[in-house]
Formats: C-alpha cells, sequence, structure tokens
C-alpha cells in the first residue's frame, strides 16, 4: 500500500539519471552556473564512458583478419620484394627453394607469398576464418594453380592439429604466439613442427617493458571491449598522438620533422603499412609479452640456439633460433 503524500517515481536507468543531469539548466548565480557547467561536462563524460565500456557479446579478441583483409588494398609488388628480402635477411638464407616453410599464424598472407616466390613448399594457417580468407585471396592472385601452398584453418594451441603437420626446415610465426592467449604453451608447441637437426624457427614476440607494456595492455583490453565508434575515436586519439609526439622529437633532434621518411623507412623493413600495424597493434589482444632473456633461456632448455636477433622498443623483438649450433650470432638493434 502506498500512502497518498508519496510520490511513486519511475526507477530511472543508468543513462537516462546521466540525461537527466545534463538537462538540468536551473542555474541561479555565476557560481551555480560554473557548478552546472562542470557538473554537465562530468555526466556527458559518464554517459560517453558507460556508452564505450559496453562489452560486446563476442570474445575478447581483436578481429585481425579484418585488418589484414584491409591491407590487401595497399599490396604492391615493392612490399612484397621487401618482405623476400626480410626473410632472407633473418634466416641467412638467399633461396628457399627445395624448404618446407610454415606460416603459424599467416595473417595476410605476405609472408607465405614471400616464402613461395623464393621456392618453398609452404603451409599456411590462421586461427581467424578472415586471415585464412585473405591469405586464400592472396594465393589465388598470385599463385592460383600452385599445389606446393596449402592454407587451412588451424590454431597454435591445437596439438592435436600441428602434430599432423609433420616438421618444416623453416617455422615462420612473426607476431602471432602472443596473441594466442596463452604465448608460452604456443612457444612450445611451435618447437615440435621444426625439424632436426638444422630446422629453423622465425618468430617474433612482443617486448615486455614493465609500467609501459601494462599500460599497453588496459588500452588494448579497453579496445576489444568497445564499440566501432569508440574503437575508430580512439584509434584516431591515439595516432594523431603517437604521430605528434614523434614530429616533435625529430624537431627536437633537429632533423626534418615531417613523417614521410620515417613511414618510408617502416615500409623497408618488412613491406608493412605504418597504419595497418597501428591498428594491429592497439587492438592486438589477447596480448602477452617476454623479455629477450626469457625467450632465450625458454629455447635453450629445449636444445635450440639463438641465430639472429633484432631487439628494443615496445615492439616485437624478432628472434631466429636453430637447431644446430649457430654460426655465429648476430645482434641488431
Ligand atoms: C599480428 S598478426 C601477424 C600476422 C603475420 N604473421 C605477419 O607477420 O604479418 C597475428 C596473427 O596471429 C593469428 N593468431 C592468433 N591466435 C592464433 C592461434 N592460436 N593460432 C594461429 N594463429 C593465431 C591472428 O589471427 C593474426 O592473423
Amino acid at each position: 500500500m502506498v500512502g497518498h503524500d508519496t510520490e511513486v517515481v519511475p526507477a530511472l536507468s543508468f543513462t537516462e539519471q546521466r540525461w537527466k543531469q545534463i538537462s538540468y539548466v536551473h542555474a541561479k548565480s555565476p557560481a551555480e552556473s560554473a557548478a552546472d557547467g562542470v557538473a554537465r561536462v562530468a555526466a556527458v563524460l559518464g554517459v560517453l564512458l558507460a556508452w564505450c565500456c559496453s562489452m560486446q557479446e563476442t570474445e575478447l579478441r581483436f578481429k585481425f583478419g579484418k585488418n589484414w583483409s584491409a591491407f590487401l588494398s595497399v599490396l604492391t609488388e615493392d612490399r612484397i620484394t621487401i618482405a623476400e628480402e626480410s626473410l632472407k635477411k633473418a634466416l641467412k638464407m638467399g633461396s628457399l627453394r627445395g624448404k618446407r616453410f610454415v606460416d603459424v599464424g599467416c595473417g595476410s598472407g605476405l609472408f607465405s607469398l614471400a616464402a613461395v616466390r623464393l621456392g618453398a613448399t609452404v603451409h599456411s594457417f590462421d586461427y581467424d576464418t578472415d586471415s585464412v580468407a585473405t591469405t586464400s585471396e592472396l594465393k589465388r592472385r598470385y599463385f592460383p594453380d600452385a599445389t606446393h601452398w596449402t592454407i587451412e584453418r588451424g590454431s597454435a594451441l591445437d596439438v592435436a592439429y600441428l602434430s599432423g603437420l609433420g616438421r618444416f626446415d623453416i617455422v615462420y610465426s612473426w607476431g602471432v604466439l602472443h596473441h594466442t592467449g596463452n604465448m608460452w604453451q604456443a612457444l612450445d608447441n611451435v618447437t615440435a613442427l621444426v625439424k632436426q637437426p638444422h630446422g629453423k624457427l622465425f618468430i617474433a614476440i612482443y617486448n615486455d617493458l614493465g609500467t609501459r607494456t601494462r599500460r599497453w595492455a588496459a588500452i588494448k583490453q579497453f579496445y576489444v571491449s568497445s564499440n566501432p565508434t569508440m574503437q575508430r575515436l580512439l584509434l584516431t586519439m591515439l595516432f594523431a598522438h603517437n604521430q605528434a609526439r614523434a614530429v616533435v622529437s625529430r624537431a627536437m633532434r633537429l632533423e626534418n620533422p615531417l613523417p614521410f621518411r620515417w613511414w618510408r623507412e617502416y615500409k623497408a623493413s618488412r613491406g608493412m603499412s605504418v597504419w595497418h600495424d597501428f591498428v594491429d597493434w592497439v587492438g592486438g589482444y589477447p596480448y602477452e609479452t617476454a623479455k629477450p632473456d626469457a625467450i632465450f633461456e625458454f629455447y635453450r632448455t629445449r636444445g635450440m640456439a639463438l641465430e639472429f636477433l633484432t631487439t628494443g622498443g615496445i615492439g616485437c623483438n624478432e628472434y631466429v633460433f636453430s637447431c644446430a649450433a649457430p654460426a655465429q650470432l648476430e645482434i641488431a638493434t
């Protein structure tokens, strides 16, 4: 029973309450006006936060394949050549003729294509169906009839699947195993694919930089939890911030502050695109990291020797391990 002096107010949702705050205009003095202004801004931010925190129902995983599919629109002959050169340099091989090459987490398929062009028999697989479709599209464009290039969906965490693949002269997994959700298990699983002796394992794993790494983990988790509009907003803001910082730091070093030379140099390292790699970096979740010494020790105990290492910064460290004793360790930063 409700008394006659009791006002029954229907419950307002969180968003309705915030909008009620926003539309409240009854300030009587400049001080109240100012307070109202602050409250409005806070309320708008509250609504924005509630909206962008609305979790999507899907698993917290970045849609890598969609980004790689967009990358195909900027794929050119010189990017493919640069990808080939990067493989030759790290593997210290002029050709892959007669070699079996597996591309674990093939993404765009660019490095599978480069390996096929270098003469290898290639097996590409990826967990993401859009990455599989993008790699298949590359094959359709460049080697439609090749029987020495197979592509399928598979996971680096699926031991039964991996055990059916046999062994390979080159196991390539660039920027993949830290995105599986179980990096150390994946790092272990791929060793079973490496031919013994003389097989090579070429991996790239995100560096662990302590606080910076933890901050990026939070940003990535926020990104994959957000709706597409918020994701676009976040990407734009982070890219603008990243480029503005780079402009200032180049200017302070008395270099040309414009980004064009840096963009060209970026492309020249692996043939990738600054923008698509940035999307992959911000969105790339699950996200795990490791310091070089931890990776080195992990594989040393599994009988693998480090042959090639590039390290430095918040991005990926590249490692080439071999089942044979290394000729000479090369370290580039
Ligand atoms: C950053 S991309 C790297 C793509 C490619 N290797 C390259 O160098 O450009 C990471 C890729 O790993 C794939 N991936 C994530 N988890 C995987 C898993 N468990 N097994 C196989 N691929 C996986 C993603 O779908 C994505 O295509």
